[in-house]
């Protein structure tokens, strides 16, 4: 059973756990990358996502998503926003039909854990498996992440 680890990550963060996670797993990575990347300053960066998220705004995604159909089980990684995951992450699951599909939700976050992200993916994705997921801050330990990984699978 192949693996694919999707994220989308604003600082790097996500980006790290998600690259832990596909070493970990064996996993394929695709990173999710928009047309109009935020802004680098954090207040200006939060107006726009409290905008877009009220809005449930999808922005454009630039990555190349054609394998996606590929694989059963997906992590999908974001940074909690505003206790949501990122709109590009809103974007990913109204593009690509994840029907039948197990999700493993994970996020990292400033001390509010998964916040609603795990209502919110079982809103958008109500014919996938969802399972429990990882979240984590910043300064994780890998030894702790690869155990959880292993309950999870
Ligand atoms: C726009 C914005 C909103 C955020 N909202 C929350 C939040 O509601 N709760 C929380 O715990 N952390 C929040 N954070 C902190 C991020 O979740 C945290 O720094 C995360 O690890 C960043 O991941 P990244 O480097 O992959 O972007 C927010 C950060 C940004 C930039």
């Amino acid at each position: 059973m192949k693996i694919l680890v999707v994220y989308y990550s604003y600082s790097g963060i996500t980006k790290r756990l998600a690259e832990d996670i596909a070493l970990i797993t064996n996993g394929d990575l695709i990173e999710i990358k928009i047309d109009k990347p935020y802004s680098f300053s954090y207040n200006t960066a939060v107006k726009e996502v409290r905008e877009q998220i009220e809005k449930q705004y999808c922005p454009k995604i630039i990555s190349d998503l054609e394998n996606v159909n590929n694989y059963d089980t997906i992590f999908i990684g974001s940074p909690n926003w505003l206790k949501t995951f990122a709109p590009p992450i809103l974007s990913f699951l109204k593009e690509v039909d994840l029907s039948n599909k197990t999700i493993i939700p994970f996020c990292t976050h400033g001390g509010g854990g998964f916040g609603r992200m795990l209502d919110d993916y079982k809103k958008e994705c109500k014919n996938s498996i969802i399972k429990n997921g990882i979240a984590l801050k910043g300064n994780y330990n890998f030894e702790e992440l690869k155990s959880s990984i292993q309950n999870i699978l």
